[in-house]
């Protein structure tokens, strides 16, 4: 038996072949499953480590305490080579961190305003530089302030005009802004002048064209003596300001229940002045909104005397005038928020 033998068949030379193995086989563990492989063959409870510690017993008295101090300190040498493992450290400080110190810092990305609300906020100051005040209403509506106080009531046909989402019999996701002009004139009198931004919701097949939802901004004006002229007035000099200050605008008849007369107003196509080309499909003018004197039955049913005051109103769709003035293909980009697409605005 040479002085690095015991009894046991262990010996300090064992020591330092299990050193070696050992840290060889922590060098090859990448994952959680081959450092459980790991830590049960050399450090638990039936491990080689522990095992050794066990042996020391049968050691010879004079070797014993060399030989156990040697056993013990490779024990707390692999046990924290194991816990100081590369792929140990990294991976507990990703899931560990709250913020990744590797990522770039200055300058920090910067967000830009929603196209959307950017066509809104320009058609809103043009406004509001003539004039007007802005009002909301809300999203969740009755059928009365939607349909019942625009003069179109349940039997109308007008109201397949739009596909509604009702949440029940009465109460409905509005399908237009125009229910905010009903709550705007119950609580005031004339003279007024209001526009009424918002999400609108119809129950449409989503498509390049149209979504469940969109936007609209409302006008409204009510005085003594408001004529067609004033309407007239008052959208082509937005349309001027708002698209070119040359534009011309061509005001066709139609119809909505609760204007009378209702008017469609085109503008001279601002992409080809006119000429024709493929967004104005070769005639040379875009529809932009829609308009009208209101009914004298919706200014009745908010309780003011149609033979005093009349009123015109108006509604713009915010994504219409976007696509066009964008010159955007699909509705459906304003609302899946890639930052690809937004970064452009
Ligand atoms: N509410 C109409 C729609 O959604 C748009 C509209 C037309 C609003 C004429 C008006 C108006 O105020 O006078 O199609």
């Amino acid at each position: 038996m040479t002085s690095e033998s015991a009894g046991s068949g262990h010996s300090l030379k064992d020591l330092d072949i299990i050193r070696q193995d050992a840290e060889s086989e922590l060098a090859a563990v990448k994952d959680k499953e081959t450092a459980e492989q790991f830590r049960i063959k050399y450090l638990g409870k039936k491990g080689i480590l522990r095992e050794i510690l066990k042996s020391l017993k049968d050691i010879p008295e004079k070797e014993r305490r060399e030989f156990g101090a040697r056993a013990n300190q490779l024990r707390v040498t692999i046990e924290e080579k194991f816990e100081q493992a590369p792929w140990k450290t990294s991976r507990e400080d990703k899931d560990s961190l709250s913020f990744d110190p590797t990522l770039p810092g200055f300058p920090f990305p910067k967000g830009s305003t929603h196209p959307l609300m950017r066509i809104r906020n320009e058609i809103r100051d043009i406004f509001l530089s003539m004039g007007f005040s802005v009002a909301y209403g809300p999203d969740v509506e009755t059928d009365y302030y939607n349909f019942e106080a625009l003069n179109t009531p349940a039997f109308h046909p007008a109201r397949d005009m739009q596909d509604t989402f009702y949440i029940s019999e009465t109460v409905l996701l509005r399908t237009h802004t125009s229910p905010v002009q009903v709550r705007t004139m119950e609580n005031r009198k004339p003279p007024f002048r209001y526009i009424m931004p918002g999400r609108v919701y119809r129950n449409e097949e989503i498509s390049a064209r149209s979504y469940c939802l969109f936007h609209q901004i409302e006008g409204l004006y009510v005085d003594e003596n408001v004529s067609f002229s004033d309407l007239k007035g008052t959208l082509l000099a937005f349309c001027r300001r708002f698209f070119d200050e040359k534009t011309r605008i061509k005001i066709r008849p139609s119809f909505f229940p609760f204007t009378e007369p209702s008017v469609e107003i085109d503008v001279e196509c601002f992409l080809c002045g006119g000429e024709g080309c493929s967004i104005c499909k070769k005639s040379g003018w875009l529809e932009v909104l829609g308009a009208g004197m209101v009914h004298p039955n919706v200014l009745k049913n908010v309780g003011i005397d149609p033979e005093k005051y009349t009123g015109f109103a108006f509604g713009i769709g915010i994504e219409r005038i976007a696509l066009l003035k964008y010159g955007i293909e699909d509705i459906r980009f304003f609302y899946e928020n890639d930052v690809r697409f937004l970064k452009q605005f």
